[in-house]
């Protein structure tokens, strides 16, 4: 390894890590007595740990991200660039890659206008609550106000955006949440809550009988994921989303879709909900904006939501009285542009599609082998597989046993994710979401390292 940033021994690195990093999502008992994984470089689909051993990454850095993969040198000299150009100002200005990357964005989102800058997909759900707030203080008298979630999803890690998470588990513990959020039913058909003929039609019905309860007046807007991720891959079934639509309309609820895991290729198309003719109000993007090359996220929104901010210039208070103050970094549009670009020249959305099909199919194939395999879910890149300990009754595999096929893929240099401490009891769904450039030879490596680990966890 050629630059340890100023350290001879990998050793020194990782012992460093163990004394003093508090590592995202763990329990550091087990670090005791073995060592934190370290990784230290990457390229293409491919990552490689602090004792060599190499990685095909079948999560895109673990959470959805990496979606052009590792290594990519003309996004780190775009961003290299522009930060000895101009690295930083507060985007009470505007920079080149701000204005530029705005448009290119806007381009792919018809019906859509403005892009407001900040650093994470919490932040950029935070940004639409708050307009959605001052919207109801400013129009409504403060009463249309609630925002509605659905069940099983999940919109970021902050207070409030774990007052709309669908995932108690995610929640517990960490309460009081910020009040003045109602959740709804979600829409997973495999685990059906209504025994009907349209389970698309009836899954919305249910949301609209929650507006009814509540009192329509009283609901300002309703946030959901295209297609649901971490609550363990939901792909909505049909007639749903144009009958969500058609709800909110009716009971004039704004409509926020949180794009953070889907949004730029992941399903296989520029963003989810364009596979539903949905017409969002608002849509929200982080991971795959800039494949993690920098941080960004964008609240995207309507002219006509834009102009309700400024309507009344007259009055101190009638403005978007809000800052990101790394949304002002120029790396974070500079990388996304050129991801863009990388994913136009490329034709990776058709590479996700492709790849997609050939996923889902060999997931069916495990399936037709593997009991364990209780359904099989996904849209483009973004797949997943629920496993069930008995298939006539759906009663859930042991999460326990779900973090041993997850560790048995790991042993085999292959990393794969699966729903962890967020609904109880159902912790049990595979995810994958490779990068979009994957092959069909890393496609047929995760699903053959997968049927290994199910054959020695559940035999
Ligand atoms: C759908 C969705 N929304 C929001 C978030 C929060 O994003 P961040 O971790 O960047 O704050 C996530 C993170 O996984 C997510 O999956």
């Amino acid at each position: 390894m050629d630059d340890l940033g100023g350290v001879n021994d990998i050793g020194e690195v990782v012992a460093a890590d163990r004394a003093h990093v508090w590592h995202h999502l763990i329990q550091h008992k087990m670090f005791e007595t073995v060592d934190p994984r370290v990784i230290v470089e990457g390229r293409g689909m491919r990552v490689w740990d602090a004792r060599g051993k190499e990685h095909l990454d079948a999560v895109s850095g673990g959470v959805w991200t990496v979606n052009v993969g590792y290594g990519r040198e003309s996004i780190a000299n775009a961003v290299r660039d522009q930060l000895i150009r101009m690295n930083y100002f507060a985007n009470s200005a505007g920079s080149i890659p701000g204005a530029l990357f705005a448009r290119r964005l806007i381009e792919k989102m018809p019906g859509m206008s403005r892009v407001y800058y900040s650093n994470s997909g919490s932040e950029a759900n935070e940004k639409v609550y708050k307009m959605v707030r001052q919207i109801s203080a400013r129009h409504h008298g403060g009463r249309k106000s609630k925002i509605l979630f659905r069940e099983r999803d999940y919109h970021g890690t902050t207070i409030t955006t774990l007052a709309s998470a669908g995932q108690p588990q995610r929640a517990a513990q960490y309460g009081p949440l910020t009040p003045g959020f109602v959740q709804v039913p979600h829409c997973l058909e495999y685990r059906a809550q209504w025994d009907c003929e349209n389970y698309g039609e009836r899954a919305a019905d249910a949301i609209e009988e929650v507006i009814l309860r509540e009192g329509p007046d009283t609901i300002a807007a309703m946030i959901a994921e295209p297609v649901s991720g971490a609550g363990g891959v939901i792909v909505p079934p049909r007639g749903y989303w144009e009958r969500v639509q058609d709800i909110c309309k009716r009971h004039e609820i704004l409509l926020h879709i949180d794009e953070v895991v889907c949004g730029v290729g992941r399903t296989g198309a520029w963003f989810g909900y364009q596979h539903y003719g949905v017409k969002p109000d608002f849509v929200t993007m982080a991971k795959g904006v800039a494949s993690g090359y920098a941080a960004i996220s964008c609240t995207v929104t309507t002219e006509a939501i834009f102009e309700m901010f400024k309507d009344d210039a007259a009055d101190p208070m009638s403005y978007f009285r809000d800052i990101s103050t790394f949304g002002g970094c120029a790396s974070g549009p500079a990388a996304a542009l050129e991801n863009m670009r990388i994913i136009e020249d490329e034709n990776l959305i058709d590479n996700t599609n492709a790849m997609g099909a050939r996923l889902i199919a060999n997931l069916h194939a495990l399936a037709e082998r593997h009991a364990v395999i209780g359904d099989v879910r996904g849209k483009g890149l973004f797949c997943g597989a629920e496993l069930v300990a008995d298939r006539a009754t759906k009663e859930a595999a042991e999460e326990r046993k779900v973090q041993a096929v997850v560790a048995d893929c790991m042993q085999q240099g292959v990393i794969i994710g699966a729903t962890n401490r967020s609904l109880p009891g159902l912790n049990n769904t595979l995810c994958l979401s490779p990068a979009l450039i994957a092959t069909a030879d890393d496609i047929d490596a995760i699903t053959d390292a997968i049927d290994g680990a199910l054959t020695r966890v559940f035999g």
